[in-house]
């Protein structure tokens, strides 16, 4: 049964749409950017990065499969107090977006930049769990105006860093076959 749901799986991969690659650095709704407010350093402006941890926008991550992007009313939080500056001197608008889309209730359709097949389980807790960080996948997005793809999400990607020795965080039944985790198909095909 579990073979047949593969196969059926596999052969619709056949038609997936031209996977998304490395690099893949897609053009956002509103340009909200990382650097000003999940980076540390000074920006090229000027202006400081505010250091907002990653976990306070995408706090599902350590709870299950997906980390999520927030919702407006996150956003809102401080942008109900913060209009900022546009060229013309009103607010900027980029951040009068974010009050359309409170006023109009409607979500802001950020554009998806990392997509692993869905015949693959993959779970941020799991890897969390295992005192990962984010920029092992992800890259440095702290210090990016705009998210960009840090790796390819192909099998190879994730047997590459499974098959490598364990480290102080590997389970015991990983760290005893030498692997820093699973490599048997159905731990990402069930
Ligand atoms: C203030 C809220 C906020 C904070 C803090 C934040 N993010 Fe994000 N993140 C977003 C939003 C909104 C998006 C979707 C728009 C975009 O891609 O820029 C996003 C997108 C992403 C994506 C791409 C999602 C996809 O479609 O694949 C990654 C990866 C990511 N964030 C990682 C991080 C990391 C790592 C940190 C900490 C260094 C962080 N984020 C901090 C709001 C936040
Ligand atoms: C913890 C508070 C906080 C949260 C949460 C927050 N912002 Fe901001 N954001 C700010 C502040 C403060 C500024 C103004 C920084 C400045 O001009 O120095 C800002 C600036 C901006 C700007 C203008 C960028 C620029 O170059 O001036 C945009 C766009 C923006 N935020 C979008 C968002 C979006 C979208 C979200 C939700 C995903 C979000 N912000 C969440 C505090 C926040
Ligand atoms: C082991 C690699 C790995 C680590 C570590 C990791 N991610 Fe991801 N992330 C992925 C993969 C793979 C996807 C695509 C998942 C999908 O399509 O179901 C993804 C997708 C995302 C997305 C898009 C929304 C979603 O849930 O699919 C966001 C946002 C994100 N990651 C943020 C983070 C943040 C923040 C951290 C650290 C707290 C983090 N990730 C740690 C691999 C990782
Ligand atoms: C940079 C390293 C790294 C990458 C890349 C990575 N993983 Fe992992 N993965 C880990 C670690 C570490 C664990 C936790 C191992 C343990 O239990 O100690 C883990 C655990 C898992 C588990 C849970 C295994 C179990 O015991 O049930 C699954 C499923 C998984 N990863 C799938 C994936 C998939 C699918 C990808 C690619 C899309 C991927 N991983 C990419 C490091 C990685
Ligand atoms: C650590 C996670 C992981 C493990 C273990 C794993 N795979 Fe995959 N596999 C993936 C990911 C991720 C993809 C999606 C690749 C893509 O989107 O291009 C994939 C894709 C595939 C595909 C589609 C064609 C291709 O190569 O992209 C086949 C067939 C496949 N896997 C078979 C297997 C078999 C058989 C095993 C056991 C020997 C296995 N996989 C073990 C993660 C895994």
């Amino acid at each position: 049964m579990a073979s047949a749901t593969i196969g059926v799986a596999f052969g619709l991969y056949a038609l997936w749409p031209p996977n998304l690659e490395t690099g893949f650095e897609p053009q956002q709704p509103i340009e909200f950017s990382h650097a000003l407010h999940a980076g540390v350093d000074r920006l090229a402006d000027g202006r400081q990065g505010m250091g907002i941890p990653c976990l306070y926008c995408h706090s599902e991550a350590t709870k299950g499969p997906h980390a999520t992007v927030p919702p407006v009313d996150t956003c809102f939080k401080c942008h109900s107090q913060v209009e900022g500056k546009g060229p013309d001197g009103g607010p900027h608008p980029e951040i009068a977006k974010i009050f359309d889309a409170m006023e109009s209730k409607k979500p802001i359709e950020w554009v998806k930049v990392n997509d692993v097949a869905d015949f693959v389980y993959f779970d941020h807790s799991q890897h969390l769990l295992a005192g990962m960080d984010c920029t092992e996948c992800h890259g440095d997005v702290q210090n990016m105006h705009r998210v960009k793809r840090d790796a390819s999400l192909k099998m190879k990607w994730c047997l590459d860093c499974h098959t490598q020795a364990p480290t102080e965080h590997t389970s015991e039944l990983y760290a005893r076959q030498n692997l820093r985790s699973a490599i048997h198909c159905s731990a990402c095909h069930r």
